[in-house]
């Protein structure tokens, strides 16, 4: 039987030619032991299942091996390549290794992010907001860096960073907001230094997902049972009380890595059931 996206996404549409003939460097493209699928998991594996060709980049190799056999299933292409990213050298090796195996990069997506070592305004440590900077905003700036060089030839590529809408909504730990604010804001000023040379950089920013890094790996700090932590998130959601998928995230990116999207550069796309179009 074909390979059908559509049971996989619980989406029922063809996505298949839509990144034909483009390539894709995924980082943060693993994704945490869980139930569900991860936002970044679901980007490389929509890329690769609608004709991207992917390099699937994470710290965990076997989570970035997971993924290629993932985008194997539906006849995609990709390979893994470990990499972590607060090392500027390492950056700096994985774009030269996509350029070497990939020929182009026609989509660089920045998945990587994390929440933890956060703190309130008189909680937050030095060593906890050195972490959270170091993964949520340098490892991005440093592939972009990279990445830029290559595509600049090219005339064209697509780079879409995953802030969150913590960036612009109220939300108590410092470093994320921050991190993800500053992520928004270096988009922005990416996309205009880049626009003559055909690169287009956006940002997505998830709202309340229902990925294993806001369910499953919550749960060991929380008093809750999964169910009761799934309930009391769904609850918050303007749009059908329900949080959204990983493949929410991974459609919206398709888009933003596709032709469809030639027009779009510098914004930040809320993909968030309406949560932040909420006052009070
Ligand atoms: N899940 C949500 O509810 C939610 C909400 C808003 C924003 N986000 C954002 O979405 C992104 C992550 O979503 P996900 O579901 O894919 O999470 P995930 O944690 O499951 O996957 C991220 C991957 O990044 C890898 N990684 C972590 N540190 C790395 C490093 N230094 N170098 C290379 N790889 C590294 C991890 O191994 C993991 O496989 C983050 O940027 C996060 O802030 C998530």
């Amino acid at each position: 039987m074909a390979f059908d996206v559509g049971s996989r996404t619980g989406i029922n549409t063809s996505v298949a030619g839509r990144l034909a003939g483009k390539t894709a460097v995924v980082v943060g493209g693993g994704q945490l032991p869980g139930e569900t699928v991860g936002n970044g998991k679901a980007a490389a594996l929509l890329f690769g299942w609608a004709g991207a060709r992917v390099m699937v980049v994470d710290s965990h190799l076997d989570r970035a091996e997971e993924t290629v056999a993932g985008i194997a299933e539906g006849g995609g292409e990709a390979f893994a390549h470990q990499c972590d990213i607060t090392s500027e050298a390492q950056c700096q090796a994985m774009i030269a290794t996509a350029a070497e195996r990939l020929g182009r990069i026609d989509v660089l997506h920045n998945n990587v992010g994390i929440g933890t070592h956060d703190g309130s305004p008189t909680r937050i440590t030095e060593e906890g907001l050195d972490i959270m900077l170091d993964v949520n905003l340098k490892g991005l700036i440093f592939t972009c860096k990279h990445a830029i060089p290559v595509m600049r030839p090219q005339g064209s590529g697509s780079i879409i960073n995953i802030s969150s809408v913590a960036a612009v909504s109220p939300f108590p730990g410092v470093g994320y907001k921050t991190t993800k604010a500053a992520v928004n804001g270096y988009t922005q000023s990416l996309a205009l230094r880049l626009a003559r040379d055909g690169i287009r950089a956006n940002v997505i920013m998830p709202g309340l997902m229902n990925t294993p890094m806001a369910i499953d790996a919550n749960l060991a700090y929380r008093d809750v049972t999964r169910d009761q932590l799934v309930e009391s998130r769904d609850r918050q959601v303007p749009l059908g009380q329900k949080m959204g998928m990983g493949w929410d995230i991974g459609y919206a990116a398709l888009f933003l890595a596709s032709e469809e999207a030639r027009f779009v550069t510098g914004i930040a796309l809320a993909v968030d059931g309406g949560s932040s179009a909420r006052v009070g």
